[in-house]
C-alpha cells in the first residue's frame, strides 16, 4: 500500500481568515479531498499572546513569518496577513523562492504584484493560488481562470466589496446618512476601524483587477483602474434613484474591446428588478459576459471567516493534489498589463442631478444646453421644494460619450440657476 502523503502546512496569520481556517482544519483532521494529509506545523502572527478562537499552544510559534515560509517544516504556506508589501509580501517571496506552494487571500498582494509573483512562482514550478482573494467563499477565481477557458470573456462586472453593498443597503432601508451607516458598521464589526480601502472603492478595484487579468489572460493592472467610491453617495441619490426605478450599487467592471480594457469602480444605478440591484446586504455578485457561452451570473458571500477558509482550504486541496498551472491565465513570460481605454470614450447612459433656483425657465435652459452638447435627455423628474437652498431636479440621459457628458456638464453647471456641480452617477452597462 502506498503511503499517504503529509502536507505541513504553515499559516502566517491568525485573524478572521487564518481563525476560520484553523477552527476548520481542527474540526476535519481527515480533510483530504486530494487524498494525502494537511497538518498545520507552525503558525505566525503579530502577537503570541492575543486570545485566539482556537488553542495554538501546541503548534510552533513563529514571530516573523518569513521564517515560517522558510521553515523545513513547511511544505505549504499560507498568508492570511493582508497588504499588498510588507510581512505577507516578504514571506510569499520567501515561500515561493524556495519552490513551496503559496496559498493566499490577499487581494491587494496579487493585484498590485501578481505578475512579478507569477514569474517566480512559475520560474520555481510553484502553485501560488488564490481563491479566497476575490468573492470569499464564491470560487470565481477558479471559475474564471479554469471553468471559462475555453471561452472568450468580454466583461466582468458585479458588486465585490460586502462593506459598501451593506452600507449603501442599510443607507436606503433605514434612511440614514453613509456617515451614520458607516459608524454603526464600524460598532458592529463589518467595517475596519480604517474603511478607506472599502468605501474608497480600493479593494474592489484590487478584486476586479485580478478578474481581468484572469479573464483576458494579461497581466493584473490595478494602476490603471478608475476608482470612485461611496462616500460622496448621498440619501438624497438613493431615493431619486428608487424614484426613477434604479438602486446604487457599488459596481466594479473590466470590459474588453478592440482599444483594450477598461477597469473601473464607480457608485453605479442598476435597474430595480435586475438581480445586481437585489443583490442587498453583504452578499457579492457577478455577471460574466462570455462570446460563446452567453451571460453566467453568481451570488454569494464575499468575506467572513467561514466563506474565506472554506475557500483557502480548497486551494489547499487543489496544492495536494500535486496540479501546477500558470498563476493567471497564460504563463508569466507572455504575461503583458493591457492596454487602458481612455474612459471619456467609454460610452453609456448617466443619472444627473441638479439643485437649482426655484424659478420659471431652468428646466428648460437646462434641456436646451444638454441638446446644444449633444446629450439626449431619457427621463425627467423634478422633486418639490426641499429647503431654501434649491430644488433638485434629476434626469437620466440616452447613451452618450463620456467626454460629452462631462463638457455638458460643465456647461450646465455655469448656468446662473444652477446652483452646484450636478451629481454624475453612471447607471450600470449590465
Ligand atoms: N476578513 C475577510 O472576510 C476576508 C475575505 C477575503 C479575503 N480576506 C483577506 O485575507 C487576509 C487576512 O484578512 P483578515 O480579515 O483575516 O485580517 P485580520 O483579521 O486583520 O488578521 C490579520 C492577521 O495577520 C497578523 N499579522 C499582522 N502583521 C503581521 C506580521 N508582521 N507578522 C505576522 N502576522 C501578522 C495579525 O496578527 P495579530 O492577530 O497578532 O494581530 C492577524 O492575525 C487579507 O489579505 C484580507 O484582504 C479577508
Amino acid at each position: 500500500m502506498t503511503q499517504q502523503k503529509t502536507w505541513r502546512i504553515g499559516v502566517a496569520g491568525l485573524g478572521t481568515v487564518g481563525a476560520g481556517l484553523l477552527t476548520f482544519l481542527a474540526e476535519h483532521p481527515d480533510f483530504a479531498p486530494a487524498g494525502g494529509k494537511a497538518v498545520v506545523t507552525g503558525v505566525s502572527a503579530r502577537s503570541r499572546s492575543r486570545p485566539r478562537p482556537f488553542d495554538i499552544s501546541g503548534l510552533p510559534w513563529f514571530d516573523d513569518p518569513v521564517a515560517l515560509a522558510n521553515s523545513p517544516q513547511t511544505d505549504v504556506f499560507v498568508e492570511l496577513i493582508g497588504g499588498s508589501d510588507g510581512p505577507a509580501k516578504a514571506a510569499v517571496e520567501a515561500a515561493l523562492s524556495a519552490g513551496k506552494p503559496v496559498v493566499t487571500a490577499n487581494k491587494a498582494l496579487i493585484a498590485e504584484h501578481g505578475a512579478e509573483l507569477a514569474a517566480l512562482a512559475e520560474a520555481k514550478g510553484a502553485p501560488l493560488l488564490f481563491e479566497a482573494a476575490v468573492m470569499g467563499g464564491v470560487p470565481a477565481v477558479k471559475m474564471i481562470r479554469e471553468a471559462l477557458v475555453g471561452d472568450e470573456i468580454a466583461s466582468v462586472a458585479g458588486i465585490l466589496n460586502g462593506t459598501c453593498n451593506y452600507i449603501l443597503t442599510e443607507m436606503e432601508a433605514t434612511g440614514r446618512s453613509f456617515a451614520e451607516v458607516l459608524a454603526e458598521a464600524q460598532r458592529l464589526g463589518y467595517a475596519e476601524a480604517d474603511p478607506t480601502m472599502d468605501v474608497g472603492g480600493f479593494d474592489a478595484a484590487h478584486k476586479i483587477s485580478i478578474l481581468a487579468a484572469l479573464a483576458f489572460g494579461c497581466a493584473p493592472n490595478y494602476a490603471a483602474a478608475e476608482i470612485e467610491g461611496i462616500a460622496g453617495v448621498e440619501l438624497l441619490d438613493i431615493h431619486l434613484a428608487r424614484d426613477l426605478g434604479y438602486r446604487i450599487k457599488l459596481v466594479a467592471s473590466a470590459d474588453r474591446s478592440p482599444d483594450g480594457v477598461l477597469v473601473r469602480v464607480h457608485p453605479s444605478l442598476a435597474p430595480l428588478s435586475h438581480p445586481l440591484a437585489q443583490a442587498g446586504g453583504a452578499l457579492n455578485a457577478l455577471f460574466i459576459e462570455g462570446r460563446r457561452i452567453g451571460r453566467i451570473f453568481v451570488q454569494g458571500p464575499g468575506a467572513g471567516a467561514g466563506p474565506t477558509a472554506a475557500a483557502v482550504a480548497a486551494d489547499i486541496a487543489d496544492v495536494m493534489t500535486g496540479a501546477v498551472r500558470p498563476v493567471f491565465q497564460a504563463p508569466a513570460t507572455s504575461l503583458a498589463p493591457f492596454t487602458p481605454v481612455d474612459p471619456s470614450k467609454s460610452i453609456g447612459r448617466a443619472y444627473l442631478r441638479l439643485s437649482v433656483k426655484d424659478e420659471p425657465g431652468v428646466i428648460a435652459a437646462v434641456s436646451e444646453t444638454l441638446a446644444e452638447a449633444g446629450v439626449s435627455i431619457e427621463s425627467f423628474l423634478q422633486k418639490p421644494v426641499e429647503n431654501a437652498s434649491g430644488v433638485p431636479i434629476v434626469l437620466t440621459t440616452h447613451a452618450v460619450a463620456e467626454s460629452v457628458l462631462t463638457a455638458a456638464i460643465d456647461r450646465i453647471a455655469a448656468l446662473p440657476a444652477v446652483l452646484d456641480r450636478p451629481r454624475l452617477l453612471r447607471i450600470a452597462k449590465i
